[in-house]
């Protein structure tokens, strides 16, 4: 398979649910290279855990199709709105796309970003119809529907005229024609290899490949994934690596890999075309070229989105520190974020100033709590942060912060609230586009904006809302942006809430917390519709004075309290709280717990106000 005609690059473009780890896991199955491994893993793209529930993909991942003597390299998209960039580099290691569509439901809003980077890429489209099994399926209905989108997206000639399949990829069937009789999966595998052009690669020069994604493996360590644009590659081969900063080094490959439904498996040699893994390199980035002659020019690097996201992770002080988790010392979680450095170059982490205090950037505030949740499924205990943004300074010292192109597709009756929603975040609208219901709007909004503004528009969308953003710049300071308009119920002492204590706070605002719960002094229970925090006591033990009612309580109905994700309990918290995490619990709480302890510092933060004035 020495020969690009053999070779095709695809990326698979689907919404949530539509069937794309089925399709591929059928067309591994039909592939048939991978019976000697018999125990398929089902579901092969989505093998994060993580990523199964939430059921989306949080990191690209490559997969192998081999068929006759065909390899078809599959790329898989990154469905959230935080991996944008990720989008982008797959969009130039592959020739074509499949954009998988539900034969029932069709084509979502969710895809529409990644579609038309692929149709702004100009790669070759083959639209696959799934799910025709399903009873009240309308793939014709679908079919124009699709049209309508590619139209809508500005496809041109060639990308409007894509190829149809239709097809069952639970049956394990693909059909050309909807009267077709219906048996196997080649009709797609042949379409694949009739419409998707064979990579443009140079088989006879000198090898040469960019770095589009870096991914880990525990006994090789970081692997450098591309797209083979000349020659070829072998274990042993000293090659050398062209980085960023225009510096060349040496380096040896250890292993060539190529892409299997689990993992990543070793092959002799990396040919032109292909998606290969290479490892062997301890030092090396996205973006930078990896070639066999020292004098060759580097290809051009590919910027990659720099961190613009920070929180801090902090070792559990709290009065229920240590008691939920198995691993829960600075050391144990420093540990944990340097393995995590190792395979995931999207998160940096270094100590702060002060013990036990870590700050970890990232490109997106998704990353960092895709860590927090595997860390606390782990069985670590910590604090962290609100996520902030990475400042810079100018030449004169005057603040810049990032900003963000944000899209945004909501209903027509929306556009006004969420236009709104936006100024109130600093983002300036610079286009907008209606559709049949529904209107694309276009804007420039500082990062600090797009925290927790997808829980926001989902709120005034009812979840119609879809939204994709991109690092655009660093730029002068926006100015500020409220994040929070109210205050908190703090509990003031450590004990176990009591319906009773619970019932009279209702009046007071929103609750956080049932009765039986253990709180502590400065931990959040609940929201105070004004802006300051109220010390509450939730844990009163019986009724005291003249509250009437009858026995011990049991009578009470409480309103159900409002339960956080971690997600938004991280966007939710101000800058002087923190979430603390548990395998078993998440709480919000004061940075500072102890009443008398915050008002001090307070006092003391006004006075060095003053005198800065
Ligand atoms: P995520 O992994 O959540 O991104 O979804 P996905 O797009 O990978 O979809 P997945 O393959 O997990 O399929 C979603 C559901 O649809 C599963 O319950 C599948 O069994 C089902 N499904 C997939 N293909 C078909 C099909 O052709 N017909 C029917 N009836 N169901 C299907």
């Amino acid at each position: 398979m020495s020969d690009t005609k053999n070779i095709r690059n695809i990326a698979i473009i689907a919404h949530v649910d539509h069937g794309k780890t089925t399709l591929v896991d059928e067309l591994l199955k039909s592939g048939g290279t991978e019976r000697e491994n018999s125990q398929l893993a089902e579901r092969a793209m989505d093998s994060m855990d993580l990523e199964k529930e939430k059921g989306i993909t949080i990191k690209a991942k490559n997969t192998s199709v081999h068929w006759k003597d065909k390899t078809i390299n599959i790329v898989d998209t990154p469905g959230h709105a935080d991996f944008g960039a990720e989008v982008e580099r797959v969009m130039k290691m592959v020739e074509g796309v499949l954009l998988l569509v539900d034969a029932h439901d069709g084509p979502q809003a969710q895809t529409r970003f990644v579609l038309k980077k692929a149709i702004a890429e100009g790669l070759k489209i083959i639209v696959v119809i799934n799910k025709i099994d399903r009873p009240h399926s309308t793939p014709e209905k679908v079919q124009d529907l699709v049209l309508e989108l590619l139209m809508e997206l500005e496809a041109s000639e060639d990308q409007f005229d894509a190829p149809f399949v239709y097809g069952s990829a639970k049956n394990g069937i693909m059909i050309k024609d909807l009267s077709d009789p219906q048996e196997n999966m080649e009709p797609l595998f042949q379409m694949i290899m009739e419409s998707i052009p064979e990579p443009v690669a140079m088989p006879d020069e000198p090898f040469k490949m960019l770095i589009s994604n870096i991914d880990w493996d525990d006994y090789v360590g970081r692997v450098a994934v591309g797209k083979i644009l000349s020659g070829s590659v072998k274990t042993s081969d000293r090659i050398f690596v062209a980085h960023r900063d225009g510096k060349k080094s040496r380096a040896r490959v250890s292993k060539v890999f190529e892409f299997t439904s689990t993992g990543i498996k070793e092959t002799p040699e990396g040919v032109a075309g292909n998606i290969i893994g290479l490892s062997g390199f301890e030092d090396i980035d996205i973006g930078e070229t990896l070639m066999a002659n020292e004098e060759d020019t580097a290809l051009p690097f590919v910027e990659i989105d720099p961190a613009t996201i920070q929180m801090q992770f902090a070792v559990n002080d709290g009065p229920l520190g240590g008691t939920e988790g198995k691993y829960v010392t600075s050391r144990q979680i420093w540990e944990r974020l340097q393995k995590e450095m190792k395979s995931n170059i999207s998160i940096h982490a270094s100590e702060s100033s002060k013990g036990g205090v870590f700050n970890v950037l990232a490109r997106g505030s998704m990353q960092i709590s895709v860590l927090v949740e595997m860390m606390r499924r782990e069985g670590f205990e910590l604090l962290v942060s609100r996520p902030d943004v990475v400042m810079k300074k100018d030449e004169e010292g005057k603040n810049l912060e990032p900003f963000e192109n944000l899209w945004i597709e909501v209903p027509n009756e929306c556009v006004g609230g969420v236009m709104k929603l936006l100024s109130e975040r600093r983002g300036k609208t610079e286009n907008m586009v209606q559709h049949n219901n529904t209107t694309t709007l276009e804007a420039v909004i500082p990062t600090r904006g797009i925290i927790g503004l997808e829980f926001e528009q989902i709120n005034l969308t009812n979840g119609r809302g879809v939204m994709s953003h991109l690092f655009k710049e660093y730029g002068p300071y926006a100015g500020e942006i409220v994040v929070r308009r109210t205050g908190t119920l703090l509990s003031n002492n450590k004990a176990c809430t009591t319906a009773y204590s619970l019932f009279a706070l209702e009046d007071r605002g929103k609750l956080f917390v049932g009765a039986g719960i253990e709180v502590y002094e400065g931990m959040i229970i609940g929201e105070n519709p004004r802006r300051e925090d109220l010390p509450v006591n939730a844990t009163k033990p019986k009724q005291l004075t003249n509250f009437r009612s009858n026995g011990d309580g049991k009578g009470i109905q409480l309103a159900p309290p409002m339960i956080f994700s971690l997600e938004r309990s991280i966007e939710y918290i101000a800058g002087d709280e923190y979430v603390e995490v548990t395998p078993q619990n998440l709480r919000m709480r004061k940075k500072i717990l102890r009443f008398e302890d915050r008002k001090r510092v307070q006092k003391q933060l006004k006075q060095l106000d003053e005198s800065l004035a």
